[in-house]
């Protein structure tokens, strides 16, 4: 078949084992691919951040390690020669054994990067700022959603978010409430388990998310395919239960209106968009006020008077419904965040909701 087609490279669509992609390369004389090998290619030809990069190459040589061969195996029992590379060290040794430094020390680097995200995270819910991750199938448009979202909402000035990862933004909403967006990884239809295991550091964000930006290719035919496989992944992130907004993105590639009202029925409280144009992004920031705010509770407390700073931080993230000044306190009905209200528990008098 292969020679019928005079093909140079085979790609199976499921996952192979090391012997299985040996015996066939060696039956057809092609280069064979399965699916993970080009899940990973993609993701390396798109990994954005230092840290995506890093995932990527440590999943590559993962999937590498055991799949080296060649036939220095043979001489390598006979014993190596004197002073060259090591007692019978072949290449293949030594390759695989500068795989497995490289390996640690990708692992030291993902370590790293996730203690300073754990770093990032505490501050981030002391600063009770809201988060929603961007999601969506590869190629929908998350990053240029990111970018569009962050040049048109104003940008939070925040030393704390200084050294956050280019794929971390914050914004400022119509009503004043700081929120920062993630963009993730592209889901990919059957993404393999142990590949999600390895992008977990990224993944994480969307474990942490108040929110989920959804976003979908409007102009793409199999959409409603690709949106099973977003779904797939969230449940096996188990996270299925967010609240989630449907983005249909790229309506300006959308000819037929009938096509994009159909689509708006489909997808429950969908926004259309086209996030490279800038068109409908207003809609999505309401939206998402709207969702953030259902998501308020109200509290009432009992404010030192020289906590003034307190005041300002529940005026710039929640609202004050009414205040009432006492002898040594102030008494304040506010709605805010679950985050804030909990560093606020100390000054609580009761919930009321
Ligand atoms: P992955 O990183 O693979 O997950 O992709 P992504 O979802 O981040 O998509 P990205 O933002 O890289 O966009 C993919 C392609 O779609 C790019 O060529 C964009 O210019 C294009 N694109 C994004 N949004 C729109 C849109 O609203 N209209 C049109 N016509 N093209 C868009």
């Amino acid at each position: 078949m292969t020679q019928e087609l005079s093909a140079d490279l085979v790609i199976f669509d499921d996952d192979l084992t090391p012997v299985q992609q040996r015996n066939l390369e060696d039956k057809t004389q092609v280069k064979i691919i399965d699916r993970t090998q080009l899940i990973l290619d993609i993701f390396a030809q798109r990994a954005h951040s230092a840290e995506g990069k890093i995932q990527v190459e440590l999943a590559q040589l993962n999937y590498l390690l055991p799949r080296l061969t060649g036939k220095g195996v043979l001489m390598s029992r006979l014993g190596g020669g004197i002073g060259t590379r090591g007692p019978g060290e072949t290449k293949l040794e030594i390759d695989r054994r500068r795989i497995k430094e490289r390996i640690r020390r990708l692992r030291g680097k993902i370590k790293e990067i996730e203690q300073r995200r754990e770093i990032l995270r505490k501050r981030r819910r002391r600063s009770s700022c809201y988060v929603a991750a961007i999601i969506g199938y590869t190629n929908v448009g998350k990053s240029t959603l990111l970018n569009s979202l962050s040049n048109a909402g104003v940008k939070v000035d925040n030393r704390l978010f200084a050294t956050l990862d280019p794929t971390i933004r914050g914004i400022t909403l119509p009503n004043h409430q700081s929120l920062l967006l993630t963009d993730t990884v592209g889901f990919i239809n059957k993404l393999p388990h142990h590949l999600i295991a390895a992008f977990h550091a990224t993944l994480r964000e969307i474990e942490e998310a108040d929110l989920l930006i959804n976003v979908l290719d409007a102009s793409h035919p199999k959409l409603e395919e690709e949106n099973r496989a977003t779904y797939s992944v969230l449940k096996q992130l188990r996270v299925d239960d967010k609240p989630v907004i449907n983005v249909l993105n790229k309506i300006d590639l959308v000819k037929n209106h009938h096509l994009l009202s159909r689509l708006r029925r489909n997808f429950d409280s969908s926004v259309a968009i086209s996030a490279l144009h800038k068109e409908g992004l207003e809609n999505l920031l309401s939206r998402i006020t709207q969702i953030l705010e259902e998501k308020r509770i109200s509290v009432e407390l009992s404010l030192p008077y020289q906590r003034s700073d307190l005041i300002a931080l529940i005026h710039r993230d929640g609202e004050i419904l009414s205040r009432k000044y006492r002898d040594d306190k102030i008494a304040l009905k506010v709605r805010v965040s679950p985050q804030l209200a909990g560093r606020l528990i100390k000054y609580r008098r009761n919930t009321v909701k």
